[in-house]
């Protein structure tokens, strides 16, 4: 089973994204069963809240089901999560600090993407104050279809 963790301040809008969309290109490319797939907030703000409405409107817009709740990176995670994927590079700092240190598995989510040359965006910008929910949409996508493929290649599958 392959560990997916993705992670924001508040896992209300972009982690919650991204979770759905990854999720939903794994079923789609029949993998669903090799995967465990799940997201956390660095913050605790939104504790047991379900998505923002602008997350919840986009996916159902390309008919990704979504029902999560948001929860708090607990730095267990970062033991039992393969790949913990940190939507800026705020994010990743807090993990590092809440582990103790810099891991290997911690890393930022588009850093696979711009390898790929899909894109030289490095972070995914917060929707939440600006509501700029599409452009965030379209970054989730590159950003998780780099991600699946580098998945793919590292585990052969
Ligand atoms: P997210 O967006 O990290 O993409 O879920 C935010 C959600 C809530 C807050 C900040 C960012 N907040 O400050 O409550």
């Amino acid at each position: 089973m392959i560990r997916v963790l993705f992670v924001c301040l508040g896992n209300i809008c972009r982690s919650p994204m991204a979770e759905g969309v990854f999720q939903h290109m794994v079923n789609e490319a029949g993998l669903g069963d090799h995967f465990l797939i799940d997201s956390a907030g660095t913050s605790g703000y939104h504790n047991g809240e379900p998505a923002h409405s602008g997350t919840l409107r986009i996916l159902s817009r390309h008919n990704i089901p979504y029902n999560g709740r948001s929860r708090r990176f607990s730095p267990r995670d970062a033991d039992q999560f393969d790949y913990v994927l940190a939507m800026d590079s705020d994010n990743l700092r807090d993990m590092q600090r809440l582990v103790g240190g810099r891991r290997d598995n911690l890393t930022l989510f588009l850093s696979y993407a711009n390898r790929a040359g899909l894109t030289d965006v490095r972070e995914v910008p917060d929707p939440y104050y600006d509501g700029r929910f599409e452009e965030v949409y379209q970054l989730v996508t590159q950003g998780s279809r780099a991600l699946l493929d580098h998945i793919r290649a590292e585990h052969g599958l």
